[in-house]
């Protein structure tokens, strides 16, 4: 089983920003992506159809046979509460996230993220028990910015347009004082020259990839994940529908690290 990939999965092509962030920090580690791109965008739906998709991703993903599911989706890491599926161990990234973001904040924390994900309130939640469990008290801001993800998607990155809209959405933040930024989606990453102009340079931006790696290098150093100890890497990728322009977002997002096979399937 330690030689198995980790599975990961996104609604989309954002949680190639968080696959490669992993597949950087862990190179004897294999990995099996699945992105739903039939069925993207999640952040605007309900919680109980993000929850069924969610589990069907996870389903397939061990069907597969990952040896671990890291949910990089911020809107199902939302919905989803299980720490393993069928003894298989899942990981989501709302938790490292408000780790990382605690680890450097003075005490007022941002909040970026899909419709969905700002809903649940979930990171909040999180932010306050981690918060108050080591004696702090700290201060949240929520911002909703559903246009982010198809700007993201249209590769608009530090356009003038987007980065209006990031100064609409993060403006009110940046005057609230926030010091620290969780960028709670996995397309925000991608958009993350025009976010930081519009919060100002001293903020510092979390992002699902780096927050989640520190996560796993934990699991594996109290070997509640065992290592693989192959010497290379493989990298595939499936996904529930394929057009040019997801094709070459891969490739653009994972350079240059090499796709060892692109696929779609059905779930
Ligand atoms: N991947 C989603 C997230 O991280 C954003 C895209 C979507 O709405 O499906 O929340």
């Amino acid at each position: 089983m330690s030689n198995s990939p980790i599975g990961v999965f996104d609604s989309g092509v954002g949680g190639l920003t968080v696959l490669k962030v992993l597949a950087e920090h862990f190179p004897s580690e294999s990995f099996l992506y699945l992105g739903d791109t039939a069925r993207l965008p999640y952040g605007s739906k309900s919680p109980e159809t993000i929850r069924k998709y969610s589990e069907q991703n996870i389903r397939f993903l061990i069907q597969q046979g990952v040896k671990a599911v890291v949910i990089a989706c911020n809107s199902a890491s939302s919905q989803i509460v299980e720490k393993d599926f069928d003894k298989v161990p899942v990981f989501t990234v709302i938790e490292p996230g408000a780790k990382a973001a605690l680890h450097t904040s003075e005490g007022t924390i941002g909040v970026l993220g899909t419709r969905a994900t700002i809903a649940s309130g979930l990171y909040e939640k999180t932010l306050l028990r981690l918060s108050s469990a080591e004696g702090r008290s700290i201060q949240i801001f929520s911002q909703a910015c559903p246009l982010f993800v198809p700007l993201a998607e249209e590769g608009w990155v530090d356009d003038p347009i987007t980065n209006l809209i990031a100064y609409r959405y993060c403006q009110p933040l940046a005057q609230k004082g926030v010091d620290t930024l969780i960028l709670g989606c996995t397309h925000y990453p991608i958009l993350k020259s025009s976010i930081q102009k519009a919060v100002g340079g001293g903020v510092a931006l979390i992002d699902s990839g780096s927050a989640i790696t520190l996560q796993l290098k934990e699991e594996f150093s109290l070997g509640h994940l065992s290592a693989s100890s192959s010497s290379g890497q493989r990298i595939d990728i499936r996904t529930t529908d394929i057009s040019p322009q997801f094709e070459a977002m891969v490739h653009q997002l994972m350079s240059p690290l090499m796709i060892h096979s692109l696929e779609v399937v059905t779930l």
